[in-house]
């Protein structure tokens, strides 16, 4: 057992020295393993996310990737972020001016996908930072990856902590044992999506809903009249939800604030509000279903709201 352990600290050890050496050398090993797809040599994308709390989520990968890289693109909602990462790398650029140049969002993201693209066509080893998870409610650099993997480019994705990794971990929720289901809010209404009411619902973007600009200076009121509304075809008035905030800085409280449904309309949202609805009674059990399967209720885990 005590040289199984051993074994296990060396193999760590030696997996992160290798990922805080040279990526570089990485990239090339990875080519000369694959020379079949060595179509762009020297060029290759990486995305990676910063986390949602300042430094303490960054994982020493991604740290490697915006260190070592040629190039690094961020857009990240926090200063102290940009600022660091500024610092961390020589040839970094914000891609916030890009962001602000548009009228429209959708217009912002297809203009920062592209810039990603030319930039990795300079055949140099491009790192693009986005905060929380690099795929999770963010388009640009997922788009980017897709057509470079098109391309024949070397691309990456780093998978890190997002708002609703927080939110499980300050709301004490475990999304696997009654389900959990998201959304984002716009997204919801315009399309009329089904809610699960036994389930965790999690809303996205409450802050700027029927928002399709840059949500600064954004009267949310009317969107958040419309979404109360909606969801009281699912809940009663009185339910109650939380509007969250993750701390974005170690040894802060993150913002748990809880109304009633029939008081949205009037809650205070900031474009960092994450809506938490809890579920409203119990699934019920397929009894043919529990048949099929030879299981029996008592057996189970106790599925608890
Ligand atoms: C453009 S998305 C970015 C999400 C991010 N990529 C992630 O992985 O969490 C912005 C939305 O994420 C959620 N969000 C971002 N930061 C948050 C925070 N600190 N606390 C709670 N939710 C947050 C909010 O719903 C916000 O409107």
């Amino acid at each position: 057992m005590k040289y199984y352990h051993e074994h296990i600290m060396q193999m760590l050890k030696e997996s992160y020295k290798y990922q805080i050496s040279s990526i570089k050398e990485k990239e090339q090993v990875r080519h000369r393993i694959a020379p079949a797809q060595n179509i762009m040599k020297r060029a290759s994308l990486t995305v990676v996310g910063s986390g949602i709390k300042y430094k303490s989520h960054l994982t020493l990968e991604a740290k490697a990737y915006i260190e070592q890289s040629d190039r690094v693109l961020y857009l990240v909602n926090e200063p102290v972020m940009q600022e660091w990462i500024a610092s961390a790398n020589p040839n970094t650029q914000s891609l916030n001016d890009l962001y602000q140049r548009h009228k429209l969002r959708a217009d912002s993201y297809r203009a920062i996908s592209e810039y990603i693209l030319e930039e990795l066509q300079k055949k140099q080893y491009v790192c693009v930072v986005l905060y929380g998870h690099p795929c999770v409610f963010a388009q640009p650099a997922l788009d980017a990856a897709r057509k470079a993997d098109e391309l024949g480019y070397d691309t990456l994705i780093l998978p890190a902590i997002s708002a609703l990794a927080c939110l499980f971990a300050d709301l004490r929720i475990n999304p696997g044992v009654i389900g959990c289901h998201s959304y984002e809010a716009t997204d919801l209404l315009i399309h009329k999506r089904h809610i699960e009411v036994t389930s965790h619902f999690v809303l996205w973007q409450i802050g700027f809903i029927g928002c399709v600009k840059h949500p600064k200076d954004f009267d949310n009121r009317h969107g958040l009249k419309v979404l109360q509304e909606y969801l009281q075809n699912y809940y009663p008035a009185e339910h109650p939800l939380t509007i969250y905030e993750a701390a974005q800085y170690p040894s802060f409280e993150p913002k748990v604030e809880t109304c009633m449904l029939g008081d949205l309309q009037n809650a205070a949202t900031t474009r960092l509000s994450t809506l938490y609805i809890p579920p409203k009674c119990q699934a019920r059990y397929d009894n043919a279903m529990l048949e099929k399967l030879n299981l029996r209720v008592e057996d189970l885990y106790e599925r608890k709201l």
